[in-house]
């Protein structure tokens, strides 16, 4: 059996197509376009190709947006205050701000995180939006973990009553996909193990999955053998394989060709999770604008 492609690509274009068509109606009515701010903290190649494919799809759709470019020197109180005096502009506001990860290791994260206003918190980064989706209420969901859920819901695959098995426990996606996945109705409903660095036997608990998301850069870590046959497999993984063999190419955590011949379906890497995270993205800052604007 060789599993069907989760074709991330073909759902993200469709949803800008959508996307496009809401941004127009919300231009007329309101008389500017959205506008989304990105704050670029030093030169990670893979961090300014990120953020440059979110510049490029926010102009697809008609989305505002700009580039923030900051020095890796920069110290923590500093890269609040430019947080800080994005949320105070009057002219050109802001309706959504972005602070694109990972921040040099100098920098106090969780506060920078802090510093953007909940209510144009894009990324869901924000602990006022953590613990709304937390509550099943959520305002704006992690990007990345919208992005997988919205690749079961598109493609049909039931989550209600499955075992949904999670790799990987980070804020910015593990933890919001198990309160997605966990939650109540379509695409939620499901039962959530949620794996780490320091679970023992892996491989039972994959072994148990309908729906197994890989979100750890671990590149290669799951095998054929550690796959359910027939399960769908979500591949979050983003890994650049350097060396002698690697030529620079985007792997994710999923052994694709070993993995394909057992599961369902599989997401590959590139062109599966990646698109549609830059598609929640532009989705979440149509909704900031519009929060903004029924806000006075
Ligand atoms: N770096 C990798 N993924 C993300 C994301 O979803 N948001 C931000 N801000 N940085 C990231």
């Amino acid at each position: 059996m060789t599993a069907q492609i989760l074709d991330g690509k073909m759902i993200a274009r469709r949803i800008e197509e959508t996307l496009c068509a809401e941004i127009t109606a919300f231009a007329e009515i309101v008389k500017r376009r959205p506008r989304l701010v990105v704050v670029l903290v030093g030169e990670l190649a893979a961090s300014a190709s990120y953020v440059k494919s979110k510049g490029d799809a926010a102009a697809r759709v008609g989305l505002d947006a700009e580039v923030i470019n900051v020095p890796a020197t920069i110290q923590t109180a500093a890269l609040v205050a430019i947080i800080e005096s994005i949320a105070r502009e009057e002219n050109a506001a802001a309706d959504g701000i972005l602070v694109q990860l990972p921040l040099p290791n100098h920098i106090d994260t969780l506060a920078v995180l802090d510093a953007v206003p909940p209510d144009r918190d894009v990324d869901g980064f924000h602990p006022e939006n953590a613990g709304l989706l937390s509550q099943g209420r959520p305002r704006f969901v992690p990007c990345t973990a919208a992005g997988v859920q919205h690749m079961l819901v598109e493609t049909g695959i039931g989550t209600a009553g499955k075992q949904a098995v999670i790799i990987g426990r980070s804020d910015t996606v593990g933890k919001p996909l198990a309160l997605l996945l966990a939650g109540h109705g379509v695409g939620g409903d499901a039962t959530v193990t949620l794996c780490h660095s320091r679970s023992t036997n892996l491989s039972f608990h994959t072994l148990q999955a309908d729906i197994l998301i890989a979100a750890v850069g671990r590149p290669g870590l799951i095998t054929a053998g550690m796959v359910k046959r027939g399960a769908a497999v979500i591949d979050v993984g983003i890994n650049r394989i350097t060396g002698p063999n690697g030529n620079g190419k985007l792997v994710g955590d999923v052994d694709f060709d070993s993995v394909c011949q057992i599961a369902g379906w599989i997401s590959p890497v590139p062109g599966g999770v990646g698109p549609l995270t830059v598609a929640m993205l532009l989705s979440n800052t149509l909704r900031a604008a519009k929060l903004r604007n029924s806000n006075g």
